[in-house]
């Protein structure tokens, strides 16, 4: 094809399956607005140390204008023939501005470009999307933990009931997970916030370029040392992408703690209709098809990690082809933590906890075994002791269907003397909770505190 991205030095035409293989329009149009903006600050660097003329900048500013409204209006016409969205725009302005925009790649090349693009896509996905939805997340927790921050429900070890907790505290638990990762997310973004540009193909260029002025122009932080480094380094991307492997994972936790919580056997919580589907064959089904499919989506995400890892395993510096392949999987970890953000963004507020479901749950299980044991601690028996003593106290109300709770104080007496009425005080669930009472712990009053707190460290995460 005759408006192939041409080379004098190769005698064929391209081959036609080749030509598609190793096309990427299809996938990298998606950073048009990053590859324009990038284009933009080339442009403007070129003309401050004199490589450009001010009419030639102001030319190739209108046609670059042009062609974001073609594209963003859908009639931008690609071309595979062009190979990848640096190549495309290009022709196109040339086409629109003539010989001027043939100027615009001077001092520059495709390898720094395409780093330069994915730099700051990434950091427009996490300001403009990740994060943002990722902190509406958080603040629903905050909310909920609020209104249940006095709802009792079994805690559990080995899924096995344990001892009381709050649902509030529970909640809080998932937000001190995402606030790691918000954290990670961060980390990660002062990396991807350094320019590559001016690297050109690897090492540099003979023309009197001035790195610092572009970067500062796309708001990069600071200026890549090495051009080696600067257009070889992906670290960026994988370091992305474990942070969302790592967001995916604490959302599959939760995806299996809601699924659980919403069956019949548990039925601690209520997910809204809207956020369920029903049976083609069982008419009573109410599938919690949301959590399921995030706690699925979690496995792409973990694959992507381990695609970009293995992409980047062995490659002799500098510039390879094989670099094409970062785009899809982090393009697709960013849709995938996107959507799965915003599912649960919008599910979580609209959870209803059943109190009676959870309280009833924590007095079957003999959950306040432990304050019991404490109880006799404080009676001056040995720990040790103690436990034994509770261990056959359980077993007497497995025997008799009786939680401790429901027992006489002169059947509790039988197993050790030492215990009085005021054993009452501990044995319910509300004084097991609210004797948790210190930093971190579930009495009420400290979840309130705790998201009190929370709410202000969500304030103070920024971008720097
Ligand atoms: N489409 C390429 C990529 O995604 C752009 C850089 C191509 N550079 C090259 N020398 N072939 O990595």
């Amino acid at each position: 094809s005759k408006e192939k991205l041409s080379s004098a030095r190769l005698t064929e035409a391209t081959d036609a399956f080749v030509e598609q293989f190793t096309a990427s329009i299809d996938f990298d149009k998606r950073m048009y607005r990053q590859d324009i903006q990038g284009s933009l600050a080339h442009a403007k660097m070129l003309n401050k140390v004199g490589i450009l003329t001010d009419e030639e900048l102001a030319d190739i500013e209108r046609g670059l204008a042009q062609i974001q409204r073609e594209i963003e209006a859908g009639e931008f016409q690609f071309s595979v023939a062009q190979e990848d969205i640096h190549m495309n725009i290009e022709a196109r302005l040339t086409q629109l501005i003539g010989i001027t925009g043939k100027k615009l790649h001077t001092g520059r090349s495709r390898n720094d470009q395409v780093a330069t693009d994915i730099r700051l896509y990434l950091r427009d996905e996490i300001d403009e999307r990740v994060l943002p939805q990722l902190k509406r997340l958080m603040e629903g927790l905050i909310e909920q933990a609020e209104r249940y921050h006095d709802a009792i429900m079994p805690g559990f070890t080995h899924l096995q009931t344990a001892q009381p907790v709050t649902f509030g505290h529970h909640l809080l638990a998932w937000f001190e997970m995402l606030y790691r990762d918000a954290e990670r997310l961060l980390d990660a973004r002062r990396r991807i916030n350094t320019s590559p540009l001016g690297s050109a193909a690897l090492a540099g260029t003979t023309y009197p370029i001035d790195r610092h002025y572009t970067a500062e122009l796309l708001g990069f932080e600071r200026v890549g040392e090495n051009s080696l480094d600067g257009v070889s380094d992906r670290d960026f991307a994988i370091e992305f992408t474990h942070a969302a492997a790592l967001l995916m994972m604490h959302l599959s936790r939760m995806s299996e703690e809601l699924v659980l919580w919403a069956s019949a056997q548990f039925q601690f919580i209520d997910l809204p209709d809207r956020f369920c589907t029903g049976s083609s064959i069982m008419p009573q089904k109410k599938n919690p098809d949301v959590p399921e499919l995030v706690r699925g989506k979690s496995g792409r995400v973990y694959g992507h990690l381990m695609s970009l890892l293995t992409l980047m395993k062995s490659q002799p510096l500098a510039y390879n082809k094989d670099n094409q392949e970062d785009k899809e999987p982090l393009f697709d970890t960013v849709d995938t933590v996107v959507n799965s953000l915003i599912a649960f963004a919008d599910m979580v507020p609209a959870i209803r906890f059943n109190r009676e479901a959870g309280y009833e749950a924590a007095r079957r299980g003999f959950s306040t075994a432990t304050d019991l044991a404490d109880y006799l601690v404080k009676k001056g028996l040995p720990f040790r002791d103690a436990h034994e003593v509770v261990g056959q106290a359980v077993a007497y109300g497995i025997r008799h269907g009786k939680d401790l709770s429901e027992m006489s104080l002169q059947e509790l007496q039988q197993f050790e003397p030492r215990i009085k009425a005021d054993v009452f005080d501990v044995l319910t669930l509300e004084g097991s909770v609210a004797a948790r009472d210190h930093f971190g712990g579930t009495a009420p009053r400290q979840v309130l505190a705790a998201a009190g707190r929370a709410r202000e460290r969500l304030q103070t995460l920024k971008t720097a």
